[in-house]
């Protein structure tokens, strides 16, 4: 497995990779959710290249850059166990050099659910986002139902900007007790931890209520909502259920829905989903 930092040396790796490549870009500490991106781009390419770079445009003044958690020699350990050829770990500086000034920016999309609780988030995700796909080029690559609206953001710039590139969503990975993967599950004292179950039990609540006939979007939201508000320790932010196409939020009978939310358990936010019929 090599490693590089700088763009001349990621080019010279690439171009000794056998193709079809597939690409994980990741934020770092990872857990078996990113692994699970790993595994599936092993299965579906010759090679298989990872980023490594918590990337500071889509943190807000206020969130949790400087606390974002690392450890780059475990990462390292992990993804040479999964057969990774190559990492690709840029510094602040390579991605963006002094004088910057270029974002790439999804609309409409960007301004619901996620985006308007963080309405700078996207706009760097999709610019970093952009930038690596731009330096490494992959035939495929891999990214986590665990952010469904970020899966769904990419795949419509991927579609707008003409990227050659196959976007493959993988469902959210698990703790045994329900909790979904998270490199920030790491910020959680014990009783918190808890306290985040309260996003995956309600959304099971939903999807059985769901399963049991029920279809109208305020009384699946309220299963969740109830649940979650049970927990002292659980801050809703908000709950929704919305079309998991184009996000928009459904109200009355649905056919179908990506119930999604965000919780604050202590001063960590949290987010969860689930898609129901389909
Ligand atoms: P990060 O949070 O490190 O996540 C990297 C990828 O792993 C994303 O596609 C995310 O959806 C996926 N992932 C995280 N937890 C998961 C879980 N429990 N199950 C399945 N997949 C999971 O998302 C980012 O980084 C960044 O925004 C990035 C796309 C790298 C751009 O900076």
């Amino acid at each position: 497995m090599k490693t590089v930092v700088i763009l001349s040396e990621l080019n010279q790796e690439l171009s000794v990779l056998e193709r079809p490549v597939g690409f994980v870009p990741t934020m770092g500490y990872l857990h078996a959710g990113h692994l699970s991106l790993v595994e599936r781009a092993r299965k579906d390419n010759a090679s298989v290249v990872v980023s490594i770079f918590a990337n500071p445009t889509q943190f807000a003044p206020d969130e949790d850059l400087e606390d974002y958690p690392r450890d780059i020699d475990r990462d390292l350990e992990l993804l040479k166990k999964s057969g990774v050829d190559l990492v690709w770990i840029p510094t602040v500086d390579v991605m963006y050099p002094e004088g910057y000034q270029t974002w790439v920016d999804v609309d409409q999309l960007t301004k619901l659910l996620e985006g308007s609780y963080r309405p700078t988030h996207f706009r760097g995700v999709t610019t970093v986002v952009s930038k690596l796909f731009n330096a490494v080029g992959p035939e495929k690559a891999y990214f986590g139902q665990k952010d469904a609206q970020q899966a769904a953001v990419i795949q419509r710039m991927v579609r707008d900007l003409n990227y050659p590139i196959e976007i493959i969503v993988c469902p959210i990975v698990r703790e045994p007790d329900g909790v979904a993967m998270s490199s920030r599950n790491i910020y959680l004292d014990q009783d918190e931890r808890v306290a985040a179950r309260s996003l995956s039990r309600g959304l099971g609540l939903a999807r059985d209520a769901y399963q049991n006939g029920e279809r109208r979007a305020e009384a699946l939201k309220k299963i969740v909502r109830d649940e979650v508000e049970q927990e002292e320790l659980a801050q809703l932010q908000y709950v929704s259920c919305a079309d998991p196409e184009n996000l928009e939020e459904l109200e009355g009978e649905i056919q179908a829905g990506l119930v999604s939310l965000a919780v604050f358990v202590g001063g960590t936010r949290l987010i969860d989903n689930i898609i129901l019929g389909k």
